[in-house]
């Protein structure tokens, strides 16, 4: 195992967090970035307003959003914590307003089915698919997020649903 695995995985998170200097052997330069608590110990400031570090670290800020919002499926910790409070919003149903999206996918996401079939990030650009199961058929569901530095500032997504009579009988998933 590696040292700085070895550290993160020997000292509690808490301390880790609150009490380690900067130079205590986190480098930002996204060498070892195979443990959440690195990434948070790495950047104790909050995330936005965006500051710039290299894609690494941005993959994995944009995973603990994922996994805030799809996983936890606390959408007011994702968006508070991850996403600018000035997000240019993309999604017609949604309004240009942090609070107001935290308000509509409250009433969404804790109570619907969603499995994060994959995730991607490239060019400050994060990607997710998701599987929203609902009956009779499943909903596709992309998200295309763009990060300024630490801080997710645009959204876009699409959404696909099965339609009655379709032509193709291959499986959406
Ligand atoms: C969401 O996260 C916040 C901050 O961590 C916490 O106070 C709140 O209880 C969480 N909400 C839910 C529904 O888990
Ligand atoms: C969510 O959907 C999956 C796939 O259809 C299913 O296997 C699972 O039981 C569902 N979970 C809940 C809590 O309904
Ligand atoms: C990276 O994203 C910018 C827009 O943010 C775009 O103009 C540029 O073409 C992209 N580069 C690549 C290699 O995709
Ligand atoms: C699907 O096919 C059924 C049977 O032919 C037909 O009654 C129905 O109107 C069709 N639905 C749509 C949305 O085309």
């Amino acid at each position: 195992m590696h040292i700085v695995q070895f550290i993160l995985f020997a000292v509690p998170p808490l301390a880790l967090a609150v009490n380690l200097p900067h130079s205590v052997g986190f480098p930002c330069d996204g060498s070892d970035l195979t443990h959440d608590n690195h990434a948070k110990a790495c950047l104790r400031e909050p995330y936005c307003p965006g500051r710039e570090v290299d894609e690494s670290l941005q993959q994995e800020i944009f995973t603990l959003f994922l996994e805030t919002l799809y996983g936890e499926k606390n959408v007011s910790k994702a968006f508070e914590t991850y996403v600018d409070p000035n997000i240019i919003e993309h999604d017609p149903e949604d309004a240009q307003d942090r609070d107001a999206i935290v308000a509509r996918l409250s009433q969404i996401i804790p109570f619907a089915n969603l499995t994060l079939l994959l995730s991607n990030f490239n060019n400050n650009t994060g990607l997710a698919y998701v599987k929203v199961n609902e009956d009779p058929e499943p909903a596709a569901l992309a998200d295309i997020y763009r990060m300024d530095g630490t801080c997710i500032v645009e959204h876009w997504d699409v959404i696909q649903y099965r339609p009655e009579n379709s032509t193709n009988p291959v499986a959406m998933f």
